[in-house]
């Protein structure tokens, strides 16, 4: 009989300590408010508007969009002009009508060497690519040269 007994106080004893474990978390977690996440805090929300983009709406920027890289005078009509530094090669299929492409092969990555005769020329293994979309004219290259975004305001071809 005495064992029973023993066996509530045990279950007793320990629901007391459960609740008192309880009771210890909930005024430890009320009077913690250490780490809190629920408040939207207004001002800190902003992650890292350093100004890398030139896109923000902003406007404080000096650069119109992005940087010049050359006149359109300079890209000829039905050619174009490669830029090896930027690894960019901008083109002109039609009068006033500027396209930019990656300069790198999509073969083996050369850079490309000329544009002739309607085509993007690469000196490795011969792959050449249509000036008005970089779709491969001849292989061994088997994907298209990908585009550019550029910007053409006022006679200015800029990297965007
Ligand atoms: Fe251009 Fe091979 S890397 S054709």
């Amino acid at each position: 009989m005495t064992q029973p007994a023993t066996r509530r106080a045990v279950l007793t004893t320990g629901a007391g300590a459960l609740a008192l474990g309880c009771v210890g978390c909930g005024s430890s977690g009320t009077g913690g408010g250490s780490s809190a996440p629920a408040s939207p805090s207004g001002k800190a929300a902003s992650p890292a508007p350093s100004g890398t983009a030139t896109a923000s709406p902003s406007g404080k920027q000096a650069s119109p969009a992005g940087r010049e890289l050359a006149r359109t005078a300079d890209i000829p009509e039905g050619g174009g002009k490669i830029f090896p530094s930027e690894k960019v090669v901008v083109t002109q299929p039609k009068k006033g009508e500027f396209k930019a492409f990656s300069a790198i092969c999509t073969h083996e990555g050369c850079t490309v060497s000329k544009v002739m005769n309607g085509t993007i020329d690469c000196p490795c293994h011969g792959s050449r690519f249509h000036i008005a979309d970089g779709s491969v004219a001849q292989g061994p290259a088997a994907r298209p040269l990908p585009p550019k975004s550029i910007k053409v305001e006022e006679n200015s071809v800029r990297l965007v």
